[in-house]
């Protein structure tokens, strides 16, 4: 069997906690024989400011490069509040993004049947839903120059952020997510605003491009961004994977989260590009919640969503999806048992520690072998 040489980052606040709990389903895969790891381990975040003065050393930045994944829990905190800002907390991960090349980043919206009531949307719209965000996240209005704020001396200012694509930035997110839509339920929805923007213009005419050249049998479709938001508050069970840029992504996933409950239930992947001598795609798992300062040592934060991201690095990474079923049916199974972290209380549930839902997790894997 290969061994999946694994980086853990546990970084600040609750991201310790969190990333015990997904040491524990680790132990479980290793001692059914179901997978077999080589960990590292090292600082992120302000825990890396208090050692190192710097959110992520060249130190740790080699061996995330040199690991087949990353798994990172979350960094920030209050404490680190008036760092210098090339040393912020968040500087590690963005360090991670941009030096590891993650241009691609995966955000399902799953709603397990147990949380179905959790939702803010009625149950039979969110019941079942399995849907894919794929949104571009180096390029685009959050990096293009120029990038100003210009006093124009007449008591009015001038603020410019500018929207950048080229082809191969678009042509290699597309990619992406054709290939997904081939694992999936073989549907692509591209989103963008051709009818005001010449980036929305170029993004159309690439995707098309490449589903014509390369991906003819999965199913492509154009919806503009603003339409997209309306529907995937309508009837989000249309969609299966969802191609989009760096602003629209951050916006849409946010609203298709949301969907499903909780941000302690909700994992996320960041892919790169394929290197070409050595095949490996470098790849960052997160959960989409950050340190949770407000109840970080209590023991009550919810263990799911960094859970969840192992298993889309095994699902990703190491092309172990069978495993990575297995232990979303067990989460799937533990809330299903009436078993809840505080986030997501339902009526009726049992409230349980941060332990005790990774203990309930793996108790449920166990159960089901
Ligand atoms: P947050 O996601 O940390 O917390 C928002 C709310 O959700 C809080 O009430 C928190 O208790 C709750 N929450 C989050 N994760 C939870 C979990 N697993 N279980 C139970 N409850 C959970 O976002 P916030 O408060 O805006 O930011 C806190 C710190 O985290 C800041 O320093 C921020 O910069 C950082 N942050 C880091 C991210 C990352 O590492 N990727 C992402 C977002 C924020
Ligand atoms: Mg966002």
């Amino acid at each position: 069997m290969a061994t999946h040489k694994l980086l853990l980052l546990a970084g600040d606040g609750i991201g310790p906690e969190v990333m015990a709990e997904v040491k524990r389903v680790i132990g479980w895969l290793e001692r059914e024989g179901l997978a077999s790891f080589a960990i590292e381990e090292d600082l992120v975040g302000g825990s890396a400011y208090d050692a190192h003065k710097q959110a992520i050393t060249d130190a740790a930045m080699d061996r995330a490069k040199a690991a087949d994944a990353v798994l990172l829990a979350a960094v920030g905190g209050p404490k680190w509040a008036d760092v210098p800002y090339e040393a912020r907390p968040e500087a590690g991960l963005l360090r991670l993004r941009k030096d590891l090349e993650l241009f691609a980043n995966l955000r399902p919206a799953i709603c397990y049947p147990a949380l179905a009531d959790a939702s803010s949307l009625k149950r039979e719209v969110v019941e079942g839903l399995d849907i894919l965000i794929v949104r571009e996240l180096t390029g685009g209005v959050y990096f293009g120059e120029p990038k100003t704020i210009t006093d124009l001396g007449n008591g009015q200012k001038r603020a410019i952020d500018t929207q950048i694509y080229d082809t191969y930035e678009i042509d290699r997110i597309a990619r992406v997510a054709f290939d997904l839509a081939r694992t999936r339920r073989n549907k692509v929805t591209s989103s963008e605003k051709h009818n005001v923007m010449r980036t929305g213009v170029l993004w159309k005419e690439v995707v098309t491009k490449v589903h014509d050249a390369d991906y003819k049998d999965v199913e492509l479709e154009h919806n503009l961004a603003d339409s997209l938001a309306m529907q995937l508050v309508r009837w989000p069970k249309q969609f299966d994977v969802i191609v989009t840029d760096n602003l629209f992504g951050d916006v849409l996933s946010d609203i298709a989260a949301m969907l499903t409950g909780s941000l302690g239930m909700l994992p996320s992947a960041s892919l790169g590009a394929v290197d070409a001598a050595t095949g490996k795609r470098s790849a960052m798992y997160e959960p989409v919640h950050g340190s949770a300062p407000d109840i970080a040592g209590k023991g009550i934060a919810n263990p799911i969503a960094m859970i969840g991201s192992l298993a889309m690095a095994l699902r990703y990474s190491f092309n172990q999806g069978e495993v990575a079923d297995r232990i979303e049916a067990a989460i799937s199974g533990v809330l299903d048992a009436g078993k809840r972290t505080a986030d997501i209380r339902t009526a009726g549930a049992e409230v349980i520690s941060t332990q005790a839902m990774g203990e309930a997790i793996v108790a449920e894997l166990d159960a089901a072998r």
